[in-house]
């Protein structure tokens, strides 16, 4: 398991960084690697610890979403105060990622693009939803609603369960391996049903080709009982008060069990990677033979 995983044995999310570990991380990162940071928590104030359970969430969502760029707070169940202590924490996660991808990935500085954070107070195990929403089955992240237009989806976990519960992943064959057994059966998508999608707001922008394809991707693969069950996967528990970050549009994952998780979205232009070879664009487009951009 461990060639999956690379270490940083970091404590604060402010650093020091060292060069080895910048250059290591981002190698590990784009070789569609886990970066595990097993020293690194996140702390609740005590007036926080009112929010670890689950009864914030209100139910119809599966987290509670916050959006740095507006302040608001979604998902959640709770008068205005309560929004605001919780808007407050997430809001402190947010900066806190900020600070650490800087830190440790100097390359993507410039570039990254800080999206929403999420809690997840919410045990995943026995949770029932349609097949393509079960994350409890191997796939790459892909946003229907939110076309990435070929950008990369970085994610990062930390695992805040204060009674001692890990969260209980797999992880997946590399990216190439997995699109090449799906490749064959991807169909490309029916004349004027993406600026439909777009038309009637089920998608925030245009689909582009290459989140179509990777959408089909996404739900083919959850979708193959056979797939699910053969695939190469490695189980790995992220124990509690540690934290994890990898690209999730590429990086082959299903979650089993866990509950209290907080999660950073970044998106990051492929152009600002050190080896954009490497990313599922130019993989699905040398698979597919063709441009997707
Ligand atoms: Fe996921």
């Amino acid at each position: 398991m461990t060639d999956r995983l690379y270490t940083v044995d970091l404590t604060q999310w402010n650093g020091p960084f060292t060069p080895a570990q910048q250059d290591g991380a981002t190698a590990a990162m784009e070789s569609g690697n886990v970066v595990y940071l097993p020293k690194l928590d996140f702390q609740f104030n005590p007036e926080e610890q009112k929010f670890l359970t689950p009864v914030w969430s209100n139910g119809a969502a599966k987290n509670i979403s916050y959006d740095h760029r507006n302040g608001r707070i979604q998902g959640m169940e709770g008068d205005q105060t309560a929004q605001h202590e919780l808007a407050a924490l997430l809001k402190r996660y947010s900066e806190s990622t900020l600070t650490l991808m800087q830190g440790l990935f100097p390359q993507y500085k410039a570039a990254l693009l800080r999206m929403r954070t999420s809690y997840r107070p919410v045990e995943i195990k026995g949770r029932v939803s349609k097949v393509t929403k079960d994350d409890t089955r191997l796939h790459p992240d892909q946003f229907p609603a939110r076309p990435v237009g070929g950008k990369r989806i970085i994610r990062i976990f930390c695992n805040v369960n204060p009674e001692g519960k890990g969260r209980d992943w797999r992880i997946g064959e590399p990216f190439a391996d997995f699109a090449g057994k799906f490749v064959p059966r991807l169909k490309a998508p029916f004349p004027g049903s993406r600026d439909l999608m777009y038309m009637l707001r089920i998608t925030r922008t245009p689909r582009t080709m290459y989140d179509h394809y990777m959408l089909q991707l996404h739900d083919q693969g959850k979708m193959d009982d056979r797939y699910q069950h053969s695939a190469p996967q490695i189980p790995f528990v992220f124990p509690p008060h540690c934290t994890w970050t990898c690209f999730t549009d590429e990086v082959l994952h299903a979650v089993d069990a866990g509950q209290y998780l907080l999660e950073q979205t970044y998106l990051l232009p492929v152009e600002a990677m050190k080896n954009p070879e490497k990313s599922p664009l130019r993989v699905l487009e040398k698979l597919m033979g063709k441009k997707l951009m």
